[in-house]
């Protein structure tokens, strides 16, 4: 193939980030990654995702570790290999909208602490939520990586992937993710929605997906073929399941093709083993599920992502109603049609989810309503692809005037309060983010972390550790 011109795909690889979250409840430790992290920096890997989503709060509030302290010592150890996280907008790694000071000052932490690459999406697909933390991106001289969330209905047509493709390139984007959280993107689709996407942006792609439904690996080889410049895999201990395709699998599948990353095998190999005992652990300490490690048709069936069925079913758990899992499910598709059809990911895939549940547990639709539906549909998180059911909104949101602007419009620099409140605890100017975010988590680790630090209250020490099993 030497006439060929070579185009190696790139790898990102996710097992410090979304493999564990996947699969381990986003439980590994900075310690379980840094004697690693030599090895790993030498494979010639695009990028490393190892910070954002689900890790920030899982590190303050099971983990008992600071989140920018673990950023730090993955930096140091990454010589060579450029640093990604990924960010919800508006929300940065929260469950709320944020004014856009504590938007800019998050981004310019992150880098300044050693990302280089920052994945931004919304969960409604709503533009104006990512513009903030893509301009403090830019400003900063970080990559924006802008990712737009993949779902199926009416509305997700090639044109309305193109059109998103072209308005992520003019916001000032430097590439482009497709983020798949649920699988839903099947092999002949990723082709020709890859190449639709080539036709209206210049910007690199990057395919994310996650192996819930199956078809993972079939997916990354058509939409590679089809030009997709970048790949997220996890090592093979941390694979599959609800986690990504293997990175060993695909390395192996593009050798002596054009896309040939040229790893080598044999520094995969050790690299795995050391996750390998981590699996193991998981395995039999129950923390890891062999029940996701499956093939779970029923994400395709429903368009729910993995991580959203184990929630369902825990809260059904919980109210003892496990019958009714099957009525949820049939009640996920119902709710979001009602909320404008939004694709399924944090957070509109925890309160379409919770809202499923009441309806069906409560007997009656909207008979009970969470305070975060009230404010989806009071424009609270931005604008949705389809109008509300107009009745729905009505029997929730009364004659109160639902808001149409960018919801981060409304909200008054939040900085100053912030640093206010968490003064009597700050080391370091990246505390008062984790408190804006985390506020009563954040506290409960700053008060941990003193009492660490003076060894006078190790009986509180023990309490945690014990309240918060890794
Ligand atoms: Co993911």
């Amino acid at each position: 193939m030497a006439d060929i011109e070579k185009k190696p795909v790139k790898i990102v690889e996710t097992v410090l980030r979304d493999a564990h979250q996947s699969l381990l409840a986003t439980r590994m430790t900075t310690e379980q990654m840094l004697p690693i992290v030599g090895k790993m920096d030498q494979v010639g890997y695009y990028a490393v995702e190892c910070w954002g989503g689900a890790t920030f709060d899982s590190c303050l509030r099971f983990l008992k570790e600071d989140p920018w302290m673990r950023l730090r010592k993955l930096r140091d150890g990454f010589k060579n290999t450029k640093l990604q996280m990924l960010f919800r907008g508006q929300n940065i790694l929260g469950y709320n909208h944020y004014a856009d000071d504590v938007v800019e000052y998050f981004v310019q932490k992150s880098i300044a602490n050693g990302i280089d690459i920052i994945r931004i999406f919304d969960c409604l697909n709503d533009m104006r939520n990512l513009q903030t933390a893509v301009t403090a991106c830019n400003k900063e001289k970080g990559h924006a990586q802008v990712a737009l969330s993949y779902t199926l209905g009416d509305s997700y047509t090639l044109d309305y992937w193109k059109d998103i493709a072209k308005r992520i390139e003019d916001m000032g984007a430097d590439s482009i993710c497709i983020k798949d959280m649920a699988g839903l993107l099947t092999p002949y689709n990723a082709d020709e929605l890859v190449r639709a996407l080539k036709e209206s942006t210049k910007l690199p792609i990057d395919l994310h997906t996650h192996y819930t439904s199956g078809v993972a690996s079939m997916t990354y080889l058509k939409a590679v073929e089809a030009g997709c410049d970048i790949i997220d895999t996890a090592m093979s201990p941390l694979a599959l399941g609800t986690s990504q395709p293997a990175t060993e699998v695909m390395v192996e599948t593009f050798r002596g093709t054009p896309y040939d990353t040229g790893y080598d095998q044999n520094l995969l190999a050790e690299i795995a083993s050391h996750f390998q005992p981590i699996r193991d652990e998981a395995l039999k300490s129950g923390r890891l599920n062999p029940k996701v490690l499956g093939v779970d048709i029923k994400t395709l069936q429903y368009q729910v992502p993995g991580g959203m069925l184990s929630n369902l079913v825990s809260q059904l758990k919980e109210a003892g109603q496990e019958d009714k899992y099957l009525q949820v499910l049939e009640e996920v598709p119902r709710v979001r049609a009602d909320f404008g059809e939004p694709p399924l990911v944090t957070p509109s895939s925890q309160i379409v989810g919770t809202q499923a549940v009441l309806n069906v547990i409560s007997g009656e639709r909207y008979k009970m309503v969470t305070k975060e539906t009230k404010k989806i549909l009071m424009g609270e998180f931005g604008q949705t692809v389809k109008p509300f059911n107009p009745e729905v909104q009505k029997k929730i949101i009364g004659d109160e005037t639902p808001i149409t602007c960018r919801p981060a419009d409304l909200i008054a620099p939040q900085l100053p309060q912030f640093e206010k409140e968490c003064a009597q605890w700050k080391q370091q100017d990246e505390d008062v983010l984790s408190y804006a975010l985390f506020p009563s988590v954040a506290k409960e680790f700053f008060e941990y972390r003193a009492a660490q630090q003076t060894g006078v209250d190790s009986t509180l020490a023990d309490k945690q550790n014990k309240t918060y099993p890794v």
